[in-house]
């Protein structure tokens, strides 16, 4: 009964008030936030509390997901049987480090990236972790990668999957990674209420994308306001 909270059944409209506590963020109260979810949920280690710094000085943009998200995808990921896992958008490493530490002790991480330089800069960040024997940096088009991974990987191989890539994408992408996810497994993505060039209701984020996988009979869907959005989809069947 997704989208039908009304209590005549109806859909609501995103236009609609959905309660007080939205009157109430400001601008300055949201950047409160997020700093307070850092300080209180981000704590890291040396390595990644350096990382993006390190990065940025390199050259890369300053994009990564924050540390008190990199927790979440950490602790979402060890809630699977954290065997295989997917990463749609490498850049410095930073949320594969995350994610790989959230895989059972044997468990892979394959994370795309089709930017040379970021993946030369990822891998010695993993390696640096000593992540790299079970972190692969696949180099390509995340949707010429996705082909390849649905010919060599078996139907219901995957655990988890992280998207973070080429936001006009993530439709194709969910195309193509669902059926590579094990009933049990989880889905998440990045930006989803927005992008850099703003904000869900101004035309950015991923709506196709949330309608599709929010439909899907075969996932359980919600989003969570951090950041800029977080879909966390589990596959049910
Ligand atoms: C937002 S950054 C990823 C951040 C990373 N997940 C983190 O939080 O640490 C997006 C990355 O995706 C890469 N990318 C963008 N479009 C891509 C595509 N079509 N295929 C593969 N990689 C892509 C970019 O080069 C960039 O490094």
């Amino acid at each position: 009964m997704a989208g039908r909270s009304a209590s005549d059944g109806s859909r609501r409209s995103p236009n609609e008030r959905v309660g007080t506590m939205a009157v109430h963020m400001t601008p300055e109260r949201w950047e409160y936030l997020n700093r307070y979810a850092r300080e209180v949920f981000g704590t890291q280690d040396d390595q990644l509390e350096t990382l993006m710094d390190r990065a940025v000085e390199a050259g890369l943009p300053r994009i990564a997901v924050s540390p008190d998200v990199g927790r979440l995808l950490m602790i979402l990921a060890s809630l699977t049987d954290g065997r295989l896992a997917i990463e749609l958008g490498t850049l410095a490493g930073y949320s594969a480090i995350w994610i790989a530490r959230g895989l059972a002790p044997e468990g892979k991480l394959l994370t795309v990236e089709r930017d040379e330089r970021h993946a030369e800069f990822a891998e010695a960040e993993l390696r640096r972790a000593g992540l790299d024997s079970r972190v692969e940096v696949v180099r390509g088009a995340a949707l010429d990668v996705l082909d390849d991974f649905s010919e060599q990987l078996d139907p219901s191989s995957v655990d988890f999957v992280f998207i973070d890539a080429a936001k006009a994408e993530y439709v194709a992408y969910f195309e193509k990674v669902r059926t590579l996810i094990v009933p049990g497994g989880l889905l998440v993505a990045d930006n989803v209420y927005a992008t850099g060039l703003g904000w869900i209701d101004q035309g950015h984020g991923t709506d196709d994308f949330n309608r599709l996988v929010a439909s899907d009979p075969h996932f359980e869907t919600t989003a969570a306001p951090m950041r800029e959005g977080l879909l966390i989809a589990r596959k049910t069947t």
